[in-house]
């Protein structure tokens, strides 16, 4: 049977994947960021997972106000990396997996999750950006990616509390796959940030450390959050977050087993507009 081995959170500030794009890492404003992200690659090389269920939010690229799916999952052989406005980003395609992709969509649905079946449709930083953070700039991804679209953009979107049962669905749809495949979750976008209005460039560090405290040790606790309360503490693109709870919400110990090992934990201000998190739990066992 398939299993999650790990699960990855991290923020996808669209200006780091240009800072990689154009060399520019290694300035000191960008070090500051990518210093916590040398762990991360190496670890990634050490674990490396046979598929990666990646959790992010299209930003009106793929979809527009004209279709709104709450919750997406790719199901092609390959996405094609978007153009935001100034052409695809210099990275390589993305290779899905669509025996599994298909199979967790039959599962998380008959499971009373409603997902949207996408077979066609391009990625944009909400997803690169995490590949690079973790994978560096090779000429291919180093395994597949599954992706999993989620609307935080324009509301009503999905709550904590669904996010996380549905991260429980997910685990139940692994599960119960044939091939013994080696899965990574991932939850990204976050943490505190706003784009937009009167309060644009807030950041919260105060609550953004105590999300991931809570994430680690008090997930379920933590999904009763009312998007107000991310909105108001964290900024209006912060309601980002919830993606994450996806992600935390299929680690064994939510259903049975041992809290995950903390193998990873990151937090710096600002790269941006935005606070940037990033974990990495491993299931225990
Ligand atoms: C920024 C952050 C985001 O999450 C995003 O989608 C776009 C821009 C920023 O900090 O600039
Ligand atoms: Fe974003």
């Amino acid at each position: 049977m398939a299993r999650i081995t790990a699960s990855v959170y991290t923020s996808h500030v669209p200006a780091i994947g240009a800072a990689l794009d154009h060399g520019r890492t290694h300035e000191p404003y960008w070090q500051k960021v990518f210093s916590g992200y040398e762990f991360s690659r190496h670890w990634m090389r050490e674990n490396p997972p046979d598929v990666i269920f990646l959790v992010y939010n299209d930003h009106a690229n793929a979809f527009s106000l004209e279709i709104i799916p709450t919750f997406a999952i790719g199901t092609a052989a390959e996405f094609a990396v978007a153009d935001e406005g100034w052409g695809p980003r210099p990275v390589p395609k993305v290779i899905g997996h669509p025996e599994l992709a298909a199979h967790i969509a039959q599962s998380v649905i008959q499971d009373d999750f409603d997902l949207t079946i996408v077979n066609k449709m391009d990625v944009d930083h909400g997803l690169t950006v995490p590949l690079s953070l973790l994978c560096g700039q090779p000429q291919a991804w180093p395994c597949p990616v599954i992706p999993f679209a989620v609307n935080v953009v324009q509301y009503p979107v999905p709550s904590g509390r669904r996010c996380f049962q549905l991260g429980q669905a997910i685990r139940r749809a692994v599960e119960s796959y044939d091939d013994p495949l080696q899965v990574q979750i991932w939850g990204t976008g976050g943490m505190s940030h706003q784009l937009q209005g009167p309060r644009a460039g807030l950041i919260n560090r105060e609550w953004d450390q105590r999300f991931l405290d809570r994430l680690i040790a008090e997930p379920a606790a933590l999904a009763q959050l009312p998007h107000i309360e991310y909105v108001r503490e964290a900024g209006s693109e912060g309601i980002e977050l919830v993606m994450w709870l996806i992600a935390r919400g299929a680690m064994n110990d939510v259903d049975r087993g041992a809290p995950p090992r903390v193998v990873h934990r990151f937090y710096h201000v600002p790269a941006s507009n935005t606070a940037v998190g990033h974990l990495i739990l491993e299931n225990a066992g």
